[in-house]
């Protein structure tokens, strides 16, 4: 058994190292079940508290080395307008975008995240509980397990990421506000469904979920596929997260200017590996 491990998620609960357990084979199920139907899957209470208070303080020590951003943004992560394309495709509706990230390679090196993200149970788990293998770890060095830091009057705007699953582990919550809303597989691969993009942009809320995260939870999404955004941070505590992430192609990375954008700089990586996606869906 893996002793670090052992000492960051509840294994007692959630045996992540023995996937042949019947506890684990029960939470894979309905893990399965709530992804499938819902493009998201909640686990209670996965990480141990005393691993919680690590990476809140791991976080805290590195504070000044987040990277806030703050500037109008659509829901494909771009800020530039495209006036060629008709005035009602989402792709022209931009958001007030306020938010930050301490990139993944400014962990230290005995980073609990970082430890956590790079086990094999872990990977093998979430794969499991998606019912897709094999999946990776995003080979994206600035954005595979990074913190996302929102600060009071911070907000996330309706989007789509660009990894296609996603772990949201959250690490301290605010006082109000933050609530993260998600409307489940609203576009799929080929099928960008534009129309019911933007009506959920300009306020429509018959497919929009909640959800209510509690710190030391793990939330497992389809985040691709899944337009989401996290409502306005009200209050003076600023919301942790974060958010390691996993991915179909181990070769693909952030695309340079998505990079610029959301984490604050671009490296050779990026410009090496800037393709075009394979699942025909924008960025
Ligand atoms: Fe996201």
């Amino acid at each position: 058994m893996n002793e670090r491990l052992g000492s960051i998620v509840d294994l007692e609960k959630y045996p992540i190292h023995d996937l042949d357990s019947s506890a684990i084979k029960d939470l894979i199920s309905r893990c399965k079940e709530e992804l499938n139907n819902n493009s998201c899957a909640v686990i209670k209470n996965f990480i141990l508290p005393k691993s919680l208070m690590t990476m809140n303080k791991e976080l805290e020590c590195q504070l000044d080395e987040v990277y806030m951003s703050k500037e109008k943004i659509n829901a494909y992560l771009y800020a530039k307008d495209d006036p060629s394309l008709p005035k009602e495709n989402p792709k022209r509706i931009f958001m007030e975008r306020f938010n930050g990230y301490l990139n993944s390679d400014c962990f230290s090196e005995n980073s609990e995240m970082k430890f956590l993200y790079e086990t094999d149970e872990l990977l093998k788990f979430v794969s499991k509980c998606l019912g897709v293998s094999p999946i990776y770890r995003w080979a994206d060095p600035l954005a595979r397990h990074a913190y996302n830091v929102m600060e009071p009057e911070g907000i996330l705007p309706w989007h789509f990421d660009s990894c296609e699953f996603t772990l949201s582990l959250m690490i301290q919550k605010p006082e109000k506000g933050g609530i993260f809303e998600y409307c489940p597989n609203i576009r799929s691969p080929g099928n960008e469904n534009f129309e019911d993009v933007a009506k959920v942009i300009s306020g429509d809320r018959e497919r929009v979920k909640q959800l209510d995260l509690e710190p030391g939870d793990l939330q497992i999404f389809k985040g691709r596929f899944t337009l989401h955004r996290v409502t306005k941070i009200e209050g003076q505590k600023p919301r942790y997260m974060c958010i390691p992430a996993y991915v179909l192609d181990p070769y693909r990375v952030n695309t340079p200017e998505h990079s610029k954008a959301i984490y604050g700089k671009v490296l050779p990586i990026h410009y090496e590996r800037n393709e075009k996606r394979s699942d025909g869906l924008a960025d």
